[in-house]
């Protein structure tokens, strides 16, 4: 088992026989837990929560998950640690390290939750004051938020601009008029917003990503969009379409809404061109740097498939003196 996963994780175990809930506690302690208190029963679980301040409640046996909810916090304001029955983690009533790790995505899933109730808070304080604002101060201030998504997962916080840069020039060549084409180059740099509330273990982790791991990482584009709906201006509008489709795939396989050709935005679409070129050319921390040549041959072989046609044509028509200055 990881020697840590639960590094700083305060944990009441609910239930079970005093045997069950002891050989549990000897194995979250081995994982990492500073604290594991037990609670015999539902009645005298809000008295020891309210001791022990747990961050996660493990329910054992036929312990009711819905009971201790409720004595924990009746109002329903969601404001308790959370409750996960032991049977969801594990079948066999055995910790191990896979229930472990599930139990801290289950931890992770909370925190990145909170994390967006902040941004939506932020970005609530921000419409309102936009009645007051100029378009050029909203859209400053959003740029502002793109940068702090970046940084989150890419080493050059140059990548939103280039790709707003390149997204642009590519609707122009394609005939877009003045207004849409300022519109993507303001709203491309916010493609990956949604990524400030995914957890750093996830997007930071330097090898390949489990398949549940790869799960959280895609819903970046709905939390951004969600980050983005109901704004009243015209670039946020954009904004969002960009977050929810940029990866849209041209035969229907993307995500996250499986969209298809025309049935994807033309922002989203070209930014989806401009990001995966802009990625291919610079280094990452798994990859190498690849030749703007070689990437360029990747979209091509993606036309049709994964890529625009149109959208390509355009990219190739521009030729390579543009596609990388910023
Ligand atoms: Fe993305
Ligand atoms: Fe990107």
């Amino acid at each position: 088992m990881d020697d840590d996963v639960l590094a700083g994780t305060r944990v009441l175990v609910i239930g079970g026989n005093r045997e069950e809930a002891e050989s549990l506690r000897s194995e979250l302690t081995a994982a990492g837990s500073p604290s594991v208190d037990l609670v015999p029963a539902v009645e005298l679980v809000a008295a020891q929560a309210a001791a022990a301040q747990p961050q996660v409640i493990l329910s054992l046996g036929d312990t009711d998950p819905e009971a201790v909810r409720v004595k924990l916090d009746p109002l329903g304001l969601d404001s308790g640690p959370p409750v996960v029955p032991l049977s969801e983690l594990t079948p066999d009533g055995r910790l191990g390290a896979p229930a472990v790790r599930r139990l801290s995505l289950v931890l992770e899933h909370r925190a990145m939750r909170r994390r967006l109730g902040e941004l939506e808070a932020i970005v609530a304080s921000q419409a309102l004051s936009s009645f007051r604002d100029t378009e050029a101060i909203r859209v400053d201030a959003l740029q502002r938020l793109a940068l702090a998504a970046e940084y989150r997962d890419d080493n050059s916080p140059e990548h939103t601009q280039r790709v707003g840069a390149l997204a642009a020039r590519m609707a122009r060549h394609m005939g877009m008029d003045d207004r849409f084409v300022w519109l993507v180059r303001q709203a491309a740099p916010l493609h990956d917003l949604g990524k400030i509330a995914i957890p750093d273990s996830i997007l930071l982790k330097p090898g390949k990503l489990s398949d549940e791991e790869f799960e959280v990482v895609k819903t970046h584009a709905v939390l951004g969009a969600r980050v983005l709906a109901d704004g009243k201006s015209e670039v946020l509008g954009v904004a969002e379409r960009i977050a929810r489709s940029h990866h849209e795939r041209w035969d229907g396989s993307g995500y996250p809404d499986g969209l298809g050709a025309d049935a994807i935005p033309l922002e989203a679409r070209l930014v989806h061109v401009a990001d995966v070129f802009d990625v291919l050319v610079h280094e990452r921390p798994y990859k190498e740097a690849w030749s703007v040549e070689d990437a360029a041959g990747e979209l091509r072989a993606g036309s049709g498939t994964q890529f625009d046609p149109t959208v390509i044509s355009a990219f190739d028509a521009l030729g390579a003196g543009s596609w990388t200055t910023g």
